[in-house]
């Protein structure tokens, strides 16, 4: 298989058209059998939940070209079952999780020729989301749900790739004490988006959110989980909320950090105040989009908190996690049981 013309090494996370999409139908009670798509346009009445409520979900997974070729999808299963658990908060009707991960496939499989090439620097990256169809106007859920995936090849989520970025805290809340912080819904990125761009206006790359109940502990950024590094890289601390998003690539990591590099995990309430006092050695967001980005400094309100890795490079532990990491999903470590699907092509 031939792959697409596209210089792989200058892509940006950005939206491309690829060959096909995947579509399915809930309707009358049931999910119809699902089919690829070239059409990625999707038409609806102008009353439709999503257009109304936001009555919507996705995930985000990408699929690697490895070392000897294959393509492989990271744990498609755990963005299933999330998704199963963002459809259930939301009155939506899941989509099976077997099915999720066929779905995967086979649409990875159409798209073969944009699966970036072993090296790049760039992987395909897929969109899996799910909204409120059939018009409403009271306030409740749809009866008809589209369920689709997309698939786009992207580079690096941070424009410098793996230098260190800096974070602000904002005075705004991503989600709500007992709200939906925990599940991926669309509406949880529309609260993020003023003040995404205010943090840029004001030179920052991304925002760092607070505990919305008592804005005392740390707890994720728009779009990824944090990590932090101490004792000389001997332990990894990770916030404990339920107001964030339980990250695939930051429960990876907890179990590298543990099993592959012996280190020790804490997933604990982090204080604001421990950062400032200088606790930690290194401080990363972690993700499929972001994978593990390191944060050299947060600017709370003006004031400068510098991380002791600094803005130049990523620290030395990030970086073992990092190499660890990639080369489980790139096939240079051996990856533990069940954690890389080969995606076979034909
Ligand atoms: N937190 C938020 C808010 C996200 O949007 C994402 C991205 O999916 C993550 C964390 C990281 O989750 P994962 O590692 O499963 O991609
Ligand atoms: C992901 O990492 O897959 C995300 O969904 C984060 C962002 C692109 C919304």
């Amino acid at each position: 298989m031939e792959k697409k013309d596209v210089d792989w090494g200058s892509l940006d996370f950005n939206y491309r058209e690829t060959d096909y999409s995947y579509v399915s139908m809930y309707k009358d009670g049931k999910w119809d059998e699902g089919k690829l798509t070239k059409d990625h346009t999707v038409t609806m009445n102008e009353c439709a939940g999503v257009l109304q409520y936001s009555q919507s979900c996705f995930e985000g997974l990408k699929a690697y070209t490895t070392e000897d070729g294959k393509i492989v999808c990271f744990r498609p299963d755990l963005n299933a079952q999330r998704m199963h658990d963002s459809c259930l908060r939301l009155e939506m009707p899941p989509f099976p999780v077997d099915r999720f991960v066929k779905a995967v496939e086979e649409v990875v499989k159409a798209n073969a020729a944009w699966v970036p090439p072993y090296g790049s620097g760039a992987t395909l990256y897929i969109r899996p989301y799910m909204f409120g169809y059939n018009p409403v106007i009271g306030v409740k859920p749809a009866d008809e749900y589209m369920f689709r995936i997309l698939v786009t090849p992207v580079g690096p989520y941070f424009k410098g790739g793996m230098k260190p970025v800096e974070v602000r805290i904002p005075d705004y809340d991503r989600a709500a004490p007992h709200g939906t912080g925990g599940i991926k819904a669309g509406l949880n990125y529309a609260m993020s988006l003023y003040p995404i761009m205010e943090a840029h206006r004001q030179g920052f790359n991304e925002n760092m959110y607070l505990d919305p109940a008592t804005r005392t502990k740390i707890e994720e950024t728009g779009g990824a989980n944090i990590i932090f590094i101490k004792d000389n890289g001997k332990t990894l601390v990770t916030p404990k909320s339920d107001s964030i998003l339980p990250s695939i690539t930051r429960r990876s990591i907890c179990y590298l950090a543990e099993n592959y590099l012996n280190m020790k995990v804490e997933q604990r309430e982090i204080f604001l105040t421990e950062v400032e006092d200088g606790e930690f050695d290194e401080m990363g967001l972690c993700g499929t989009a972001a994978v593990i980005s390191p944060v050299g400094r947060i600017n709370d309100h003006g004031k400068v908190i510098n991380i002791k890795s600094g803005m130049d490079d990523m620290g030395p532990t990030l970086k073992k996690l990092y190499d660890t990491l990639t080369g489980v999903q790139m096939g240079r470590i051996k990856a533990p049981e069940g954690w890389v699907h080969e995606i076979k092509v034909d």
